[in-house]
This record gives C-alpha cells, sequence and structure tokens, in this order.
C-alpha cells in the first residue's frame, strides 16, 4: 500500500488535471477499495509495474463490467519520471495479456478524462476508439470519454 502511496504520489499532474487537487494521503486506499456497483472484489485487480524492486507504475482493472464479456482499466498510471520512454505501452500490453488470460472476457474498455488528452492519445495510440459515450462527472471530477478495443489472444504453437 505504501509502494501504491508513493507512485500516485509521483504523478501529481494527473491528480491535478482529474481532479484539480494533488494526490491526497489517502489514493492508494481509494484505488485498492474503488468499485463500481453491483461488483465485488472477485474481478477487482491492482497490479504493480516494478523497476527492479521499485514499484514504478500501477493499473486498476475491474472484469466483467458494465456486462460480463467487458474488462475496465480504471488507472494506469506511471510515476511521471517514467512516463515518455515506451513504458507505458509496454506495462498496458502486460495488462492486456493477464486480461486475455480470462476466457469470458472479449473486449477492453477506458474512461479517460476529457481533460487529460495526453492520455487519449496514448489509448488511441494503444488502438483504442471512442464509444462515443460521455462518462458524467462525478463530484469533483470531470467529464470521461470511454474508449473500447477488442481483447487479441495471439496463439500459441
Ligand atoms: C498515460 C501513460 C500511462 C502513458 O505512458 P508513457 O510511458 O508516457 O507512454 P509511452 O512512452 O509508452 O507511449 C506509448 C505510445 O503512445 C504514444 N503517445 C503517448 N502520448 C501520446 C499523445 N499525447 N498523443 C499521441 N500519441 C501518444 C507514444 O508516441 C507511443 O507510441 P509508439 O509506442 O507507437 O511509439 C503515462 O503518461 C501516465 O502514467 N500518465 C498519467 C496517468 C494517466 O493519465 N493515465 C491514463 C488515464 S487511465
Amino acid at each position: 500500500m505504501a509502494a501504491l502511496q508513493n507512485v500516485l504520489e509521483a504523478a501529481p499532474a494527473y491528480f491535478q488535471i482529474v481532479g484539480g487537487v494533488p494526490p491526497g494521503p489517502a489514493e492508494a486506499q481509494s484505488l485498492f477499495t474503488g468499485l463500481p456497483l453491483g461488483k465485488g472484489y472477485d474481478d477487482k485487480f491492482v497490479w504493480g509495474f516494478y523497476s527492479g524492486a521499485a514499484m514504478i507504475g500501477c493499473a486498476d482493472v475491474i472484469r466483467g463490467y458494465p456486462t460480463p464479456d467487458k474488462a475496465v482499466i480504471g488507472l494506469l498510471l506511471l510515476a511521471e519520471p517514467w512516463q515518455r520512454r515506451g513504458l507505458g505501452r509496454a506495462f498496458a500490453t502486460l495488462v492486456e495479456q493477464a486480461i486475455a488470460g480470462w476466457s469470458t472476457i472479449a473486449q477492453l474498455r477506458i474512461g479517460v478524462a476529457l481533460a487529460n488528452s495526453r492520455a487519449l492519445g496514448f489509448w488511441q495510440r494503444m488502438g483504442y476508439v471512442e464509444t462515443g459515450e460521455v462518462k458524467l462527472a462525478e463530484p469533483g471530477q470531470v467529464p470521461a470519454a470511454v474508449l473500447e478495443k477488442p481483447l487479441q489472444r495471439t496463439l500459441r504453437a
């Protein structure tokens, strides 16, 4: 939890964009416990991305939401010193590969704050396409565009 909190605190620009304030002292706990309505912790996954022993990124995934065949990447984040080096692509690819292990999932889904234009560009570059849905803002947050991508399963010999 402490390592996760450190990663989140090392990405202050993201929190400024989506919430207008720096990361708070319980950001890791919120990420760990946050669940959409109707989902349980069996379908909630928080993964760390490591450089050696140091956690440098995190991803939050909900399996089977909002429909059983979709998985939502709630947040994928790298500490700022590790951004723009190709590691976001590497981490997102690993997350997609992990999701591909769930036979029920056919579609990947992500909500990106409209104000987070860099992340929008990143996800589009990763092959995600805007669905036209816009999630309305929760209190203290900004509206988010929904993007989706069919889940690729590579055949292994
Ligand atoms: C979004 C984030 C994970 C991207 O990681 P990154 O390491 O900076 O991105 P990468 O260097 O791996 O870039 C991957 C690809 O996206 C492209 N890309 C990145 N930002 C882009 C942009 N604004 N517009 C177009 N393409 C972009 C890169 O050119 C690269 O393309 P390539 O692999 O084909 O050469 C990272 O910036 C981050 O943690 N941001 C803060 C948290 C956040 O906003 N998360 C997303 C919301 S869920």
